[in-house]
């Protein structure tokens, strides 16, 4: 059990937001999360993945919503970055709610998706899979640091379906509208429910950086709308809690813009129904399609989830 001082105005929104489950979640935010990978069906079958795991007595623990994903037992994610099978490009290290979102997209051979925030790729390289390394995949980042681990994942997961670019997101609606079949955007945000995994969101916390957060990820959306074919389909993801970079951000697009919200059904996943109203805002109505991860549902980091079809 780690002891984490969390800022009282941090405090008083998170109550707020899990009402009466709120010291069930800060229990489980002191227990370390535990290590996870994806499988990389592009190099090797889960049937001898697995195999060669039990040779190494690594013990596996299916990730419900992702036949690719298993919690590793008896070891540390360092340890299993240092494995020949993750040079080897056999396996991604992800978290597992981190697979959630584009089993909620779920890209299709032949398909021409775009990954508006891609870098460092774990999605990218989880759509490669959906694909059968077919079709194709804009892998964008704005960030050339990150996007350098981005092509290193790919060459090491033997993706060959993607195009890398680097550019603004808010850029890709007036450069190429109505193109994509579909599109993800895993969002730029406070990444509060990274918790587990490091205190940087919390020791960084500034009361004030959700607007600018919301402003952005907004303008993220319409330019994804706007690049995606009619009939389309966009997935907003984000690892947080605050309601203005999640339900916020999809309520505008509702509101301002010709698209509806389908329900986000996850196999296996225990969900949390979205916030209805935040600091005296109501929500759009079809906000109640989204859903919540929490930490203490799941034992995993948090995650919000969209899934939306351009009309
Ligand atoms: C949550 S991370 C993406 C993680 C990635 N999807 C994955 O699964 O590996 C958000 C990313 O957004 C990028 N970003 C921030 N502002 C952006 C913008 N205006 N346009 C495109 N990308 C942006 C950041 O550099 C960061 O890599």
């Amino acid at each position: 059990m780690k002891e984490i001082s969390i800022p009282e105005g941090l405090l008083k929104r998170w109550r707020l937001i899990f009402g009466e489950e709120l010291e069930q979640f800060l229990g489980a935010i002191r227990r370390p999360l535990k290590p996870s990978v994806r499988v990389n069906t592009l190099k090797i079958s889960v049937r001898d993945f697995l195999e060669l795991m039990k040779s190494r007595e690594l013990s596996l623990m299916p990730v419900p919503w992702c036949k690719w994903g298993f919690w590793v037992e008896g070891t540390e994610e360092e340890s299993l970055g240092n494995m020949w099978e993750h040079f080897a490009g056999l396996m991604y290290i992800q978290e597992a709610s981190s697979m959630i979102p584009v089993e909620v997209l779920q890209p299709q051979p032949g398909m021409k998706v775009l990954d508006m925030a891609a870098a460092p790729g774990s999605k990218t390289t989880q759509m490669a899979q959906w694909m059968e390394n077919t079709g194709v995949i804009v892998a964008n980042d704005v960030n050339a640091k990150r996007l350098k681990a981005l092509t290193n994942n790919l060459e090491r997961l033997g993706v060959l379906n993607v195009c890398v670019t680097q550019t603004d997101g808010r850029r890709f609606g007036r450069l190429m509208p109505g193109t994509f079949d579909m599109i993800l955007v895993d969002a730029p945000c406070s990444a509060e429910g990274t918790i587990r995994k490091s205190y940087k969101a919390v020791l960084n916390w500034q009361p004030w950086g959700y607007k600018k957060l919301s402003e952005t990820q907004k303008m993220l959306l319409v330019s994804a709308y706007k690049a995606l074919k009619p009939g389309g389909v966009l997935v907003y993801s984000t690892c947080t809690f605050a309601p203005e970079e999640n339900e916020g951000v999809v309520s505008y697009l509702l509101e301002n813009y010709d698209v509806e919200t389908v329900p986000v059904e996850v196999q296996g996943l225990n969900v949390s129904p979205p916030v209805e109203e935040w600091e005296g805002v109501s929500y759009h109505p079809m906000v109640a399609n989204c859903v919540r991860v929490y930490p203490h549902k799941n034992e995993v980091g948090g995650f919000f989830v969209a899934k939306m079809v351009k009309r």
